[in-house]
Protein backbone atom coordinates (compact mmCIF):
# COMPACT_ATOMS: atom_id res chain seq x y z
CA UNK A 1 0.00 0.00 0.00
CA UNK A 2 1.32 3.67 -0.86
CA UNK A 3 2.32 5.49 1.90
CA UNK A 4 -0.09 8.19 2.95
CA UNK A 5 2.03 11.45 2.14
CA UNK A 6 2.34 14.31 4.90
CA UNK A 7 2.74 17.61 5.66
CA UNK A 8 2.29 20.68 8.07
CA UNK A 9 -0.37 23.41 8.37
CA UNK A 10 -0.51 26.19 10.39
CA UNK A 11 -3.83 26.52 12.12
CA UNK A 12 -4.46 30.15 12.38
CA UNK A 13 -4.23 30.99 8.51
CA UNK A 14 -3.84 27.29 7.02
CA UNK A 15 -0.59 27.36 4.88
CA UNK A 16 0.95 24.78 4.41
CA UNK A 17 4.45 23.19 4.11
CA UNK A 18 6.45 19.78 3.32
CA UNK A 19 8.58 20.59 6.37
CA UNK A 20 7.77 21.49 10.40
CA UNK A 21 8.39 24.87 11.03
CA UNK A 22 8.36 27.56 14.10
CA UNK A 23 7.42 30.67 12.60
CA UNK A 24 3.66 30.65 9.91
CA UNK A 25 5.80 32.28 6.72
CA UNK A 26 2.42 33.60 6.00
CA UNK A 27 0.90 35.04 9.21
CA UNK A 28 3.91 34.71 11.06
CA UNK A 29 2.57 33.36 14.02
CA UNK A 30 4.18 30.62 16.34
CA UNK A 31 3.65 26.80 17.09
CA UNK A 32 0.87 26.32 14.88
CA UNK A 33 1.95 23.92 12.66
CA UNK A 34 0.12 20.78 12.98
CA UNK A 35 1.08 17.36 10.81
CA UNK A 36 -2.13 16.73 8.37
CA UNK A 37 -2.26 14.23 5.44
CA UNK A 38 -1.67 15.74 1.93
CA UNK A 39 -4.93 17.08 0.19
CA UNK A 40 -5.00 15.31 -2.78
CA UNK A 41 -8.12 17.01 -4.24
CA UNK A 42 -8.23 16.76 -8.05
CA UNK A 43 -7.83 20.31 -9.94
CA UNK A 44 -10.84 20.51 -11.27
CA UNK A 45 -11.67 23.85 -13.66
CA UNK A 46 -13.68 26.46 -12.31
CA UNK A 47 -17.64 25.26 -13.37
CA UNK A 48 -18.88 29.12 -14.71
CA UNK A 49 -17.88 29.89 -17.94
CA UNK A 50 -17.86 34.01 -19.40
CA UNK A 51 -21.38 35.18 -19.71
CA UNK A 52 -22.78 38.96 -20.01
CA UNK A 53 -22.94 40.85 -16.98
CA UNK A 54 -23.90 43.90 -16.51
CA UNK A 55 -23.57 46.66 -13.00
CA UNK A 56 -27.10 48.06 -12.45
CA UNK A 57 -27.56 51.99 -10.76
CA UNK A 58 -27.98 51.48 -6.75
CA UNK A 59 -31.42 52.88 -6.73
CA UNK A 60 -32.77 50.10 -9.07
CA UNK A 61 -31.72 47.47 -7.03
CA UNK A 62 -34.43 46.42 -4.63
CA UNK A 63 -33.77 45.08 -0.64
CA UNK A 64 -36.60 42.51 -0.52
CA UNK A 65 -34.22 39.93 0.46
CA UNK A 66 -33.46 41.76 3.72
CA UNK A 67 -36.46 40.01 5.41
CA UNK A 68 -35.83 39.58 9.10
CA UNK A 69 -36.88 36.40 11.22
CA UNK A 70 -37.47 38.26 14.60
CA UNK A 71 -36.81 35.74 17.76
CA UNK A 72 -39.26 38.04 20.27
CA UNK A 73 -35.86 37.61 22.27
CA UNK A 74 -35.49 41.66 22.20
CA UNK A 75 -31.81 42.23 23.42
CA UNK A 76 -31.20 39.43 20.84
CA UNK A 77 -33.01 40.80 17.82
CA UNK A 78 -31.85 44.93 18.44
CA UNK A 79 -28.13 42.94 18.57
CA UNK A 80 -28.13 41.70 15.27
CA UNK A 81 -30.51 44.57 14.36
CA UNK A 82 -34.04 44.05 14.19
CA UNK A 83 -33.99 40.17 14.10
CA UNK A 84 -31.74 37.85 12.05
CA UNK A 85 -31.26 38.60 8.07
CA UNK A 86 -33.16 35.88 6.32
CA UNK A 87 -30.62 33.14 4.59
CA UNK A 88 -27.67 34.43 6.29
CA UNK A 89 -24.91 32.89 8.19
CA UNK A 90 -23.87 33.90 11.74
CA UNK A 91 -20.95 32.63 14.31
CA UNK A 92 -21.36 32.84 17.85
CA UNK A 93 -17.65 32.63 19.64
CA UNK A 94 -17.34 32.53 23.34
CA UNK A 95 -15.32 30.74 26.19
CA UNK A 96 -16.97 26.84 27.02
CA UNK A 97 -19.36 26.70 29.31
CA UNK A 98 -20.87 30.66 29.01
CA UNK A 99 -23.96 29.20 27.59
CA UNK A 100 -23.81 29.47 23.72
CA UNK A 101 -25.63 25.91 23.55
CA UNK A 102 -28.02 27.31 25.90
CA UNK A 103 -28.88 30.79 24.03
CA UNK A 104 -29.01 29.09 20.25
CA UNK A 105 -31.86 26.34 21.87
CA UNK A 106 -33.47 29.31 23.41
CA UNK A 107 -33.86 30.94 20.24
CA UNK A 108 -34.28 28.06 18.12
CA UNK A 109 -37.31 27.53 20.93
CA UNK A 110 -38.52 30.99 20.17
CA UNK A 111 -38.55 30.37 16.51
CA UNK A 112 -40.24 26.92 16.35
CA UNK A 113 -42.86 28.78 18.14
CA UNK A 114 -43.26 31.60 16.37
CA UNK A 115 -43.12 29.81 13.28
CA UNK A 116 -45.55 27.16 13.41
CA UNK A 117 -45.14 26.30 10.02
CA UNK A 118 -41.44 25.94 9.16
CA UNK A 119 -38.65 23.46 11.29
CA UNK A 120 -36.25 24.26 12.86
CA UNK A 121 -33.20 21.95 13.23
CA UNK A 122 -30.58 21.80 16.11
CA UNK A 123 -27.52 20.14 14.91
CA UNK A 124 -24.90 19.16 17.65
CA UNK A 125 -21.64 17.03 17.58
CA UNK A 126 -21.06 18.12 21.23
CA UNK A 127 -23.67 17.00 23.15
CA UNK A 128 -26.19 13.60 22.51
CA UNK A 129 -29.06 14.20 21.88
CA UNK A 130 -30.91 13.19 25.21
CA UNK A 131 -28.60 15.21 26.81
CA UNK A 132 -29.92 18.22 24.34
CA UNK A 133 -33.53 17.03 24.93
CA UNK A 134 -32.81 17.23 28.34
CA UNK A 135 -31.85 20.87 28.84
CA UNK A 136 -34.48 21.84 25.63
CA UNK A 137 -36.91 20.71 28.82
CA UNK A 138 -35.52 22.67 31.48
CA UNK A 139 -35.79 25.42 29.12
CA UNK A 140 -39.25 24.86 28.58
CA UNK A 141 -38.08 24.30 24.30
CA UNK A 142 -40.75 21.67 23.87
CA UNK A 143 -42.26 22.67 19.79
CA UNK A 144 -43.36 19.99 17.49
CA UNK A 145 -41.28 21.51 14.48
CA UNK A 146 -38.11 22.04 16.46
CA UNK A 147 -35.83 18.62 15.40
CA UNK A 148 -32.84 17.65 17.00
CA UNK A 149 -29.56 15.59 15.22
CA UNK A 150 -26.86 14.22 16.90
CA UNK A 151 -24.24 13.81 14.24
CA UNK A 152 -20.74 15.04 13.39
CA UNK A 153 -20.62 13.64 9.72
CA UNK A 154 -21.13 16.77 7.27
CA UNK A 155 -22.18 14.58 4.29
CA UNK A 156 -24.77 13.46 6.52
CA UNK A 157 -25.77 16.67 8.06
CA UNK A 158 -26.38 17.99 4.28
CA UNK A 159 -28.83 14.48 3.61
CA UNK A 160 -30.73 15.57 6.91
CA UNK A 161 -30.76 19.44 5.79
CA UNK A 162 -31.97 18.36 2.49
CA UNK A 163 -34.56 16.29 3.62
CA UNK A 164 -35.89 18.08 6.24
CA UNK A 165 -35.18 21.55 4.47
CA UNK A 166 -35.66 23.91 7.53
CA UNK A 167 -36.05 27.55 7.55
CA UNK A 168 -33.34 28.36 10.74
CA UNK A 169 -30.33 25.72 11.84
CA UNK A 170 -27.69 25.99 13.93
CA UNK A 171 -24.45 23.96 14.28
CA UNK A 172 -22.91 23.45 17.40
CA UNK A 173 -19.91 23.72 17.02
CA UNK A 174 -18.37 24.22 13.85
CA UNK A 175 -14.41 22.21 15.16
CA UNK A 176 -16.57 19.17 15.85
CA UNK A 177 -17.93 18.61 12.70
CA UNK A 178 -15.96 17.40 9.94
CA UNK A 179 -16.31 16.52 6.27
CA UNK A 180 -15.24 13.20 4.30
CA UNK A 181 -13.56 14.71 1.65
CA UNK A 182 -10.81 16.21 3.80
CA UNK A 183 -7.97 13.76 5.17
CA UNK A 184 -6.95 15.90 8.53
CA UNK A 185 -8.60 15.59 11.79
CA UNK A 186 -11.89 17.78 13.10
CA UNK A 187 -11.00 21.36 14.39
CA UNK A 188 -8.41 21.73 11.52
CA UNK A 189 -7.88 24.89 9.58
CA UNK A 190 -8.92 22.57 6.87
CA UNK A 191 -11.74 21.06 8.25
CA UNK A 192 -13.24 24.08 9.09
CA UNK A 193 -12.63 26.32 6.08
CA UNK A 194 -14.09 23.14 4.32
CA UNK A 195 -17.32 22.67 6.67
CA UNK A 196 -17.75 26.56 6.28
CA UNK A 197 -17.42 26.73 2.99
CA UNK A 198 -19.87 24.15 2.17
CA UNK A 199 -22.65 25.09 4.57
CA UNK A 200 -22.42 28.75 2.97
CA UNK A 201 -23.18 27.45 -0.30
CA UNK A 202 -25.57 25.42 0.38
CA UNK A 203 -27.65 27.08 2.69
CA UNK A 204 -27.46 30.65 0.78
CA UNK A 205 -29.05 28.16 -1.77
CA UNK A 206 -31.87 27.09 -0.28
CA UNK A 207 -32.07 30.18 2.23
CA UNK A 208 -31.63 28.76 5.59
CA UNK A 209 -30.95 31.31 8.15
CA UNK A 210 -27.70 29.26 9.81
CA UNK A 211 -25.85 29.80 13.00
CA UNK A 212 -22.79 28.03 13.91
CA UNK A 213 -20.55 27.77 17.05
CA UNK A 214 -17.29 28.73 17.23
CA UNK A 215 -14.77 27.51 20.39
CA UNK A 216 -12.09 30.26 21.26
CA UNK A 217 -8.70 30.30 21.40
CA UNK A 218 -6.95 30.90 24.50
CA UNK A 219 -6.58 34.67 23.17
CA UNK A 220 -9.93 34.67 23.31
CA UNK A 221 -10.56 34.85 19.40
CA UNK A 222 -12.47 32.43 17.62
CA UNK A 223 -10.31 29.25 16.90
CA UNK A 224 -9.69 28.22 13.42
CA UNK A 225 -8.51 30.79 10.06
CA UNK A 226 -9.11 34.25 10.29
CA UNK A 227 -11.12 33.36 6.77
CA UNK A 228 -13.62 32.13 8.92
CA UNK A 229 -15.26 35.38 9.96
CA UNK A 230 -14.62 36.69 6.50
CA UNK A 231 -17.10 34.38 5.05
CA UNK A 232 -19.85 34.56 7.51
CA UNK A 233 -22.39 37.53 7.65
CA UNK A 234 -22.21 38.23 10.82
CA UNK A 235 -19.94 37.66 13.62
CA UNK A 236 -21.36 37.35 18.24
CA UNK A 237 -19.54 37.28 20.91
CA UNK A 238 -21.15 35.88 24.06
CA UNK A 239 -18.83 37.08 27.18
CA UNK A 240 -19.45 36.81 30.78
CA UNK A 241 -17.38 35.85 34.00
CA UNK A 242 -18.40 32.12 35.31
CA UNK A 243 -18.37 33.85 38.62
CA UNK A 244 -21.04 35.31 37.59
CA UNK A 245 -24.56 35.42 36.43
CA UNK A 246 -24.59 38.48 33.28
CA UNK A 247 -23.67 37.84 29.83
CA UNK A 248 -22.77 40.58 27.48
CA UNK A 249 -23.59 39.00 23.52
CA UNK A 250 -21.49 41.71 21.46
CA UNK A 251 -21.55 41.76 17.58
CA UNK A 252 -17.69 42.21 16.53
CA UNK A 253 -19.22 42.09 12.61
CA UNK A 254 -22.40 42.36 11.03
CA UNK A 255 -23.25 42.87 7.16
CA UNK A 256 -27.11 43.84 7.61
CA UNK A 257 -26.90 46.23 10.91
CA UNK A 258 -24.30 47.96 13.18
CA UNK A 259 -21.70 46.57 15.52
CA UNK A 260 -22.32 48.82 18.07
CA UNK A 261 -25.28 47.46 20.26
CA UNK A 262 -24.50 45.01 23.39
CA UNK A 263 -27.47 42.62 24.84
CA UNK A 264 -27.43 42.01 28.18
CA UNK A 265 -28.41 38.47 29.90
CA UNK A 266 -28.52 36.84 33.04
CA UNK A 267 -27.75 33.20 33.45
CA UNK A 268 -30.67 31.61 35.48
CA UNK A 269 -31.60 27.89 37.09
CA UNK A 270 -34.07 27.93 33.88
CA UNK A 271 -31.71 29.09 31.35
CA UNK A 272 -30.84 33.15 30.17
CA UNK A 273 -33.19 35.88 30.99
CA UNK A 274 -32.70 38.92 29.16
CA UNK A 275 -32.05 41.94 31.22
CA UNK A 276 -34.08 44.86 29.37
CA UNK A 277 -33.24 47.46 31.55
CA UNK A 278 -30.02 47.10 32.61
CA UNK A 279 -28.92 50.90 34.20
CA UNK A 280 -29.09 49.84 37.39
CA UNK A 281 -28.61 46.04 37.39
CA UNK A 282 -25.17 46.40 38.87
CA UNK A 283 -26.04 48.21 41.75
CA UNK A 284 -26.92 47.56 44.91
CA UNK A 285 -27.59 49.96 47.94
CA UNK A 286 -25.22 50.04 50.40
CA UNK A 287 -25.13 50.36 54.08
CA UNK A 288 -25.23 53.93 55.68
CA UNK A 289 -21.99 55.57 55.75
CA UNK A 290 -19.81 52.96 54.11
CA UNK A 291 -16.76 54.50 52.54
CA UNK A 292 -14.63 53.69 49.50
CA UNK A 293 -17.21 53.71 47.13
CA UNK A 294 -18.52 55.97 44.13
CA UNK A 295 -20.42 55.42 41.17
CA UNK A 296 -20.07 56.65 37.88
CA UNK A 297 -21.74 55.23 34.30
CA UNK A 298 -20.13 53.06 31.38
CA UNK A 299 -21.98 52.49 27.98
CA UNK A 300 -22.65 49.54 26.80
CA UNK A 301 -23.27 49.88 23.15
CA UNK A 302 -26.04 52.96 22.98
CA UNK A 303 -27.03 51.53 26.84
CA UNK A 304 -26.04 53.45 30.06
CA UNK A 305 -24.97 51.46 32.93
CA UNK A 306 -24.27 52.86 36.44
CA UNK A 307 -21.65 50.89 38.64
CA UNK A 308 -20.10 50.90 42.09
CA UNK A 309 -16.27 51.08 41.99
CA UNK A 310 -14.99 49.84 45.25
CA UNK A 311 -11.46 50.67 47.41
CA UNK A 312 -10.29 49.63 50.01
CA UNK A 313 -6.72 51.58 51.30
CA UNK A 314 -4.87 50.14 54.17
CA UNK A 315 -1.46 50.54 55.70
CA UNK A 316 1.71 48.72 55.11
CA UNK A 317 4.46 49.60 57.08
CA UNK A 318 7.32 48.17 55.04
CA UNK A 319 6.16 50.34 51.82
CA UNK A 320 6.16 48.74 48.52
CA UNK A 321 1.95 48.43 48.88
CA UNK A 322 0.23 45.76 47.20
CA UNK A 323 -2.16 46.50 44.46
CA UNK A 324 -4.94 44.07 43.81
CA UNK A 325 -7.67 45.01 41.30
CA UNK A 326 -10.85 43.24 40.20
CA UNK A 327 -12.37 44.80 37.11
CA UNK A 328 -9.70 47.28 35.64
CA UNK A 329 -6.13 47.04 34.40
CA UNK A 330 -3.16 46.61 37.02
CA UNK A 331 -1.29 49.32 34.93
CA UNK A 332 -4.19 51.87 34.86
CA UNK A 333 -4.45 51.23 38.27
CA UNK A 334 -0.74 52.22 39.04
CA UNK A 335 -1.04 55.21 36.85
CA UNK A 336 -3.92 56.27 39.08
CA UNK A 337 -2.25 55.64 42.40
CA UNK A 338 0.45 57.76 41.14
CA UNK A 339 -1.49 60.89 40.09
CA UNK A 340 -2.89 60.48 43.75
CA UNK A 341 -0.09 60.51 45.42
CA UNK A 342 1.51 63.32 43.09
CA UNK A 343 -0.88 65.78 43.04
CA UNK A 344 -2.72 65.04 46.59
CA UNK A 345 0.76 64.24 47.99
CA UNK A 346 -0.77 61.11 50.06
CA UNK A 347 2.61 58.47 50.42
CA UNK A 348 0.24 55.59 48.67
CA UNK A 349 3.78 53.23 48.29
CA UNK A 350 2.69 52.93 52.42
CA UNK A 351 -0.72 51.43 51.59
CA UNK A 352 -1.66 48.60 50.32
CA UNK A 353 -4.90 48.75 47.74
CA UNK A 354 -7.82 46.43 46.33
CA UNK A 355 -10.26 47.80 44.19
CA UNK A 356 -12.89 45.99 42.83
CA UNK A 357 -15.69 46.70 39.97
CA UNK A 358 -19.04 45.94 41.86
CA UNK A 359 -20.87 43.13 39.56
CA UNK A 360 -17.69 41.47 37.70
CA UNK A 361 -18.13 44.60 35.31
CA UNK A 362 -15.21 45.44 33.44
CA UNK A 363 -13.93 49.33 33.22
CA UNK A 364 -11.84 49.19 30.15
CA UNK A 365 -12.10 52.84 28.72
CA UNK A 366 -10.48 55.72 30.68
CA UNK A 367 -14.26 57.86 31.65
CA UNK A 368 -14.14 55.75 35.11
CA UNK A 369 -10.75 57.83 36.40
CA UNK A 370 -12.28 59.98 38.24
CA UNK A 371 -14.96 57.66 40.11
CA UNK A 372 -11.85 55.33 40.87
CA UNK A 373 -9.56 58.19 42.13
CA UNK A 374 -12.62 59.41 43.95
CA UNK A 375 -13.42 55.62 45.72
CA UNK A 376 -9.75 55.60 46.99
CA UNK A 377 -9.86 58.98 48.79
CA UNK A 378 -12.64 57.82 49.93
CA UNK A 379 -11.37 54.79 51.65
CA UNK A 380 -8.20 56.42 52.74
CA UNK A 381 -9.66 59.22 54.50
CA UNK A 382 -13.13 57.38 55.86
CA UNK A 383 -15.09 59.22 54.02
CA UNK A 384 -18.26 58.26 52.51
CA UNK A 385 -19.01 59.61 49.09
CA UNK A 386 -22.82 60.42 48.62
CA UNK A 387 -24.51 57.77 46.76
CA UNK A 388 -26.52 59.85 44.51
CA UNK A 389 -23.50 61.77 43.20
CA UNK A 390 -21.82 60.28 39.96
CA UNK A 391 -17.85 60.80 38.85
CA UNK A 392 -17.34 60.88 35.39
CA UNK A 393 -14.41 62.00 34.01
CA UNK A 394 -10.61 60.49 32.50
CA UNK A 395 -7.83 62.17 34.54
CA UNK A 396 -4.63 62.91 32.69
CA UNK A 397 -0.92 62.84 33.64
CA UNK A 398 -0.85 66.24 34.89
CA UNK A 399 -4.14 65.99 36.90
CA UNK A 400 -6.16 67.59 34.56
CA UNK A 401 -9.54 65.93 34.18
CA UNK A 402 -11.08 65.45 30.39
CA UNK A 403 -14.42 64.92 28.87
CA UNK A 404 -16.03 61.66 28.33
CA UNK A 405 -17.74 61.11 24.89
CA UNK A 406 -21.68 60.84 24.34
CA UNK A 407 -22.13 63.01 27.61
CA UNK A 408 -25.68 63.99 27.27
CA UNK A 409 -27.14 60.51 26.91
CA UNK A 410 -25.39 59.91 30.00
CA UNK A 411 -27.00 62.61 31.69
CA UNK A 412 -30.32 62.22 30.38
CA UNK A 413 -30.24 58.90 32.36
CA UNK A 414 -29.05 60.18 35.26
CA UNK A 415 -32.18 62.50 35.30
CA UNK A 416 -34.69 59.81 34.91
CA UNK A 417 -32.67 57.23 37.53
CA UNK A 418 -33.02 60.62 39.69
CA UNK A 419 -29.46 61.13 40.54
CA UNK A 420 -28.35 64.57 42.07
CA UNK A 421 -25.33 65.30 41.53
CA UNK A 422 -22.42 64.90 38.50
CA UNK A 423 -18.72 65.52 39.03
CA UNK A 424 -16.97 65.68 35.91
CA UNK A 425 -14.70 68.18 33.83
CA UNK A 426 -15.50 71.61 32.99
CA UNK A 427 -16.07 70.92 29.01
CA UNK A 428 -19.78 70.49 29.72
CA UNK A 429 -21.84 73.29 27.82
CA UNK A 430 -24.25 75.25 29.94
CA UNK A 431 -27.02 74.31 27.19
CA UNK A 432 -26.71 70.89 28.23
CA UNK A 433 -26.35 71.66 32.03
CA UNK A 434 -29.47 73.68 32.44
CA UNK A 435 -31.59 71.00 30.47
CA UNK A 436 -31.48 68.36 32.93
CA UNK A 437 -32.55 68.83 36.67
CA UNK A 438 -29.11 67.80 38.13
CA UNK A 439 -25.93 69.62 39.70
CA UNK A 440 -23.32 69.48 37.80
CA UNK A 441 -19.97 69.87 39.40
CA UNK A 442 -17.37 71.16 37.34
CA UNK A 443 -13.56 70.57 37.98
CA UNK A 444 -10.59 71.27 35.75
CA UNK A 445 -8.01 69.23 38.10
CA UNK A 446 -8.34 66.36 39.51
CA UNK A 447 -7.45 68.12 43.44
CA UNK A 448 -10.46 69.77 42.77
CA UNK A 449 -12.03 66.74 44.19
CA UNK A 450 -11.46 67.86 47.66
CA UNK A 451 -14.82 70.10 47.44
CA UNK A 452 -16.60 67.32 47.25
CA UNK A 453 -15.43 65.94 50.36
CA UNK A 454 -15.43 69.09 52.33
CA UNK A 455 -18.91 68.96 52.50
CA UNK A 456 -18.85 66.13 55.25
CA UNK A 457 -16.94 66.98 58.33
CA UNK A 458 -13.59 65.97 58.50
CA UNK A 459 -11.58 63.77 60.90
CA UNK A 460 -8.46 64.62 63.62
CA UNK A 461 -6.44 63.62 60.43
CA UNK A 462 -8.21 65.16 57.76
CA UNK A 463 -5.83 67.13 55.98
CA UNK A 464 -8.98 68.66 54.05
CA UNK A 465 -9.03 71.02 57.23
CA UNK A 466 -7.81 73.82 55.00
CA UNK A 467 -9.06 73.40 52.18
CA UNK A 468 -11.10 75.44 50.09
CA UNK A 469 -14.64 76.21 50.21
CA UNK A 470 -17.16 74.90 48.11
CA UNK A 471 -17.60 77.44 45.50
P1 LIG B 1 -23.70 25.94 27.75
O1 LIG B 1 -24.78 26.55 26.96
O2 LIG B 1 -23.56 24.46 27.66
O3 LIG B 1 -22.32 26.61 27.43
P2 LIG B 1 -21.41 26.55 26.11
O4 LIG B 1 -22.24 25.93 25.03
O5 LIG B 1 -21.06 27.97 25.86
O6 LIG B 1 -20.23 25.74 26.46
O7 LIG B 1 -23.96 26.42 29.24
C1 LIG B 1 -23.33 25.77 30.25
C2 LIG B 1 -23.49 26.46 31.57
O8 LIG B 1 -24.71 27.14 31.74
C3 LIG B 1 -23.44 25.39 32.61
O9 LIG B 1 -22.29 25.61 33.36
C4 LIG B 1 -24.66 25.52 33.39
C5 LIG B 1 -25.27 26.81 32.99
N1 LIG B 1 -26.74 26.71 32.85
C6 LIG B 1 -27.54 27.33 33.79
O10 LIG B 1 -27.06 27.91 34.76
N2 LIG B 1 -28.89 27.27 33.63
C7 LIG B 1 -29.47 26.63 32.60
O11 LIG B 1 -30.70 26.60 32.51
C8 LIG B 1 -28.63 26.00 31.63
C9 LIG B 1 -29.21 25.26 30.48
C10 LIG B 1 -27.27 26.07 31.79
MG1 LIG C 1 -22.01 24.10 24.05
Amino acid sequence: MAKKKKEYECQECGYRTAKWVGCCPDCETWNTFVEVEKENKKETKSSRTREEVYAKPVNSISNENFERLKTKISEFDRVVGGGLTKGSLSLLGGEPGVGKSTLLLEICGNLAKNNPHGKILYISGEESESQIAERAKRLKVNCENLYILHETLWQNILEVIKKEKPIFLVLDSIQTTVSAEIMSASGTVSQIREVTYELMNHAKAMGITCFIIGHVTKEGGISGPKVLEHMVDSVLYFEGDQNNYYRLLRVHKNRFGNTFEVGIFEMTETGLNEVVNPSLYFLEKSFEGAYGRSITTILEGTRTIFVEVQALVTENKYGNGRRTTQGIDNNRLAMLVAIVEKYFEIPLSFHDIYLNVVGGIKLDKRDSDLSIIASILSSYYSKPLDETTIFLGEVGLTGEVRKVSMLESRLKEMDLLKYKRLVTSKHITEEIEKKYNLEVLKIEKVTDLKKVFVKYQPNKQNEYQQSEKVN
